[in-house]
């Protein structure tokens, strides 16, 4: 049984981009893998966050978990703050980098272009707490969207560089992207990301957004004047997006898609995939109404901590044995 770890960050609504490139792919492995699937609020706290809404939105990520379909019979549910091992991971994982690499991570510069010299020392030093994350529990894949190839790079070349030095420690992981949705793109602006922490409400599809919302925002997704349903990401990068979006729902081909539009025009196939969107997300909507007051939720994260817990210790304790960093 391979190990897969993933986690998520609470510091927003999620959106169709996490379900589609991340969450839907967790749910693949639970049945024959042994997973682990963490809310990594520490990871969250790298931009200022409000401390209530921070605590709400890991209960909130927690339901949604359950929601979508992970099963705490099968799968690890926990949140990272509860179990230790992570930040004390993570710090042997930061000594272990370079400032070099960390500064060509491409997220580092989005994220800290515009903020003159207070740039957080956080948003340097994240991957190597990511690493830190997936390493901790021998993983072989973590299922992540497309934009997390960066830092899952740098994983493998910290797990590799820490095993040369020290002996054989850590498993090195693979990302494992799905097929189709690894990447969904703003619908306002089809050249950019859809991200949790965009301003212009339109441009992303929330988890939670209702059937109105959802018809209005594809409705009013940007596309272009030429009225084929044709997959063109240079050319016709709203209309491709939306495809996509349709492929990863549907897993049908792009040739498949394009047949079944052909002639029809933008209406017709924004309005089914509308519509699909609806389908697929109304069951989760009302599946995590039910439990987000639960006290299930609490059991099921209390258990989740302390299984991680288990198993990330015998981890660090072989780090520390290798390192010398332990007294006895
Ligand atoms: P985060 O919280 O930004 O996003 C969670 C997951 O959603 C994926 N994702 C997308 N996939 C497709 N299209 C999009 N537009 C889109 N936007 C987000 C992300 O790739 C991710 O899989 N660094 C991670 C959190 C993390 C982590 C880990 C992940 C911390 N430690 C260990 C895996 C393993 C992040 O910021 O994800």
């Amino acid at each position: 049984m391979a190990v897969i770890f993933s986690g998520i960050q609470p510091s927003g609504e999620l959106t169709l981009g996490n379900y589609l490139g991340a969450l839907r792919n967790f749910l693949e492995f639970q049945d024959e893998h042994e997973c682990y699937y963490c809310i990594v609020n520490q990871h969250a706290i790298t931009v200022p966050q409000d401390p209530k809404e921070l605590f709400a939105n890991t209960r909130k990520l927690a339901a949604l978990y359950l929601a979508v379909g992970l099963d705490s019979k099968k799968s690890t549910l926990f949140v990272q703050s509860e179990v230790p091992e992570h930040v004390k991971l993570g710090w042997v994982m930061i000594t272990s980098s370079y400032v070099g690499e960390l500064e060509r991570m491409t997220q580092y510069k989005d994220k800290s272009q515009k903020q003159g010299d207070s740039i957080p020392a956080g948003l340097l030093v994240y991957p190597p707490l990511m690493a830190a994350d997936i390493l901790l529990y021998q993983t072989k894949y973590v299922p992540v969207g497309e934009d997390q190839t960066q830092h899952m790079e740098l994983t493998r070349n910290l797990a590799q560089r820490f095993n040369r030095l020290y002996g054989e420690v850590f498993t090195v992981p693979e990302i494992y992207l799905g097929k189709g949705g690894a990447r969904v793109m703003s619908l306002q602006e089809p050249t950019k990301k859809m991200s949790k922490s965009d301003d212009n409400q339109m441009a992303t599809i929330r988890l939670l957004d209702d059937a109105d919302t959802i018809a209005k925002k594809i409705k009013r997704a940007q596309t272009d004047s030429l009225n084929h349903v044709h997959y063109d990401k240079e050319n016709q990068p709203g209309i491709s997006n939306l495809m996509g979006i349709y492929q990863a729902i549907t897993k049908d081909s792009l040739e498949a898609i394009e047949a079944k539009y052909e002639g029809k025009g933008y209406g017709a196939f924004k309005g089914d995939v509308a519509e699909l969107l609806v389908d697929t997300l109304q069951p989760i909507q009302a599946r995590y109404n039910e439990l987000k007051d639960s006290s299930e939720l609490d059991v099921i994260l209390d258990q989740g901590a302390q299984k991680a817990h288990e198993v990330a210790a015998k981890t660090y304790r072989k780090v520390e044995l290798a390192m010398g960093l332990h007294r006895k």
